[in-house]
Order: structure tokens, then sequence, then C-alpha cells
């Protein structure tokens, strides 16, 4: 079975609860007009998760949680676990640079995310990436490798297909100015390679990994033209209906 490209939208803390419920009537409406071949997912904050997952059911609009604890229950104030997001959301974005950042989320933090959220049953769309730092001082392909290598450590082959790795680097993201598409093929293709020498070039193709920083309907067109992206995870215009509904309609051509 050929994979699918997927375009994801990742509504950040962007949005009122009612702000939320309302981007996803938009896109319940609007969806309908777009002939679909790839995956569309949207990612709420945990508030409006539940209300939007209802909003979207039966249509070809998916939900995800923008992050998960590792643990699956226990004493943990303010976080949130994988039972409690599963009856709403299919597929969950861990390792994000703002969450990395913020919280000092660790590769080890991640591998234990995508551990049980494969237990679940939810797609990980994991996020690795360079900092500005790590490119100006030649570190970048050494980060990507690091945390790359932490994730295809946890996962067995069987469960390539049930991840995604976003390619998101650090100062891409809300800057207004995406990485060059070769420049984001070439990590891309180390990401691929790494898959490819641990399990083999069948199945490592079946990973599906995608782009993300600063992705607009203006600027897409050279990501959705390049062989070895499979689709973009996008921020700030996710938030925007007809914006959002443009990348996904450019990413069906
Ligand atoms: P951006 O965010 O599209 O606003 O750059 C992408 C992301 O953080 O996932």
């Amino acid at each position: 079975m050929p994979k699918k490209s997927l375009v994801v939208g990742n509504w950040k803390m962007e949005l009122s609860y009612k702000g939320s419920v309302q981007l996803g009537m938009a896109l319940k409406k609007e969806i309908k007009k777009v002939s679909l071949e790839g995956e569309v997912v949207v990612c709420p904050s945990f508030p409006s998760l539940a209300s939007v997952a209802q909003e979207l059911a039966g249509t070809s609009v998916q939900v995800g949680a923008q992050n998960v604890h590792w643990e699956e229950r226990g004493a943990f104030t303010g976080a949130v676990s994988v039972g409690q997001i599963k009856p709403f959301a299919s597929w969950c974005i861990v390792g994000h640079s703002e969450q990395r950042e913020l919280t000092g989320e660790s590769d080890e933090d991640v591998s234990r995310k995508v551990v049980v959220l494969l237990k679940y049953g939810i797609v990980p769309i994991i996020c690795v990436g360079e900092t500005s730092q790590e490119r100006a001082g030649g570190r970048a392909m050494e980060t990507i490798i690091n945390q790359a290598t932490s994730i295809l450590d946890v996962v067995n082959p069987v469960a390539l297909r049930r991840i995604v790795i976003a390619y998101e680097p650090r100062w891409a993201i809300g800057a207004g100015e995406p990485a060059q598409p070769d420049e984001a093929a070439e990590a891309m293709l180390l990401i691929r390679k790494l898959a490819v020498e641990r399990f083999g070039h069948e199945r490592a193709e079946r990973l599906r990994i995608i782009y993300g920083g600063s992705v607009t309907p203006e600027n897409i067109t050279p990501f959705v033209d390049e062989p070895g992206i499979d689709g973009v995870l996008v921020g700030g215009v996710s938030v925007r209906p007809m914006k959002f509904l443009e990348i996904v309609r450019q990413y069906q051509g």
C-alpha cells in the first residue's frame, strides 16, 4: 500500500475554546470540497480536544493532541495521559521544540512518549530539528542524528509505518521564512538513511518524514515537489482555515 501524504495543523495555544470549536466547524464544512488522497490532522489544545473531535467525527479531518505524558497514570499534576487523550485523538505531537525548550524535554522523554503512544495505537508525530546555533556551529546533522536515533532505537520494524518524523529546524519555526527545500530535503534524507541502515530499504520507505517551519500556501510548492518530503506540519497558518485548506489542496495535486 503506498504511503499517503500528510498535512498536520498544530494549533498551538493560539485559540480560545470557542475559537477552536469554530475552526473545527469551518473545516468540517470546507473539507467536503477537497478531493482528498492524503491524510489531514489537526491538533487543538487539550481543553477543546473532545469538542473538536466531536465536531470532526465522520469527516476526513483527523484529530491529534499536542503532547502527552509517558506514564500511563499517577501523581503528575498538570500532565495528561495517553488514556485520557485516546477517546479523542488518533495522533499526537511529541518532542516539539517549544516543549523541548519550555520544559527541558529530553530525547529520552520523547522516546518514552513514543513507546506509550504506540502501545495505545496512537500515531506519534515526532519532531526533530537543530537550533540556529547548532546549524551555525556545523552541528546540525549531529543533532538530527542523535534525536532520530533515539526514536529509531525504540521502534520495531513494523511500527515504522505507524510513526511520523517531522523535521522542524527550530530556527524556521514561526520565523516567516522556511528552510530552503533542498536544505530540508538533505536533513530528511539523513533521517531516511538512518532508518534504512537499521530496517532495510523497503521498510524505511514506509516511514513518513514531513517538514515543519513557516509553511504557507505561498511557499509550499517546492516542498510538495520534493520527493523525499511526505507532508508538512503547519503551525501559525493552520488556525486560518482557508489558508490551511489551500495547503491541503496543494498536497493532493
Ligand atoms: P510554524 O510552526 O508553521 O508557525 O512555523 C510550525 C510548528 O511549530 O509546528
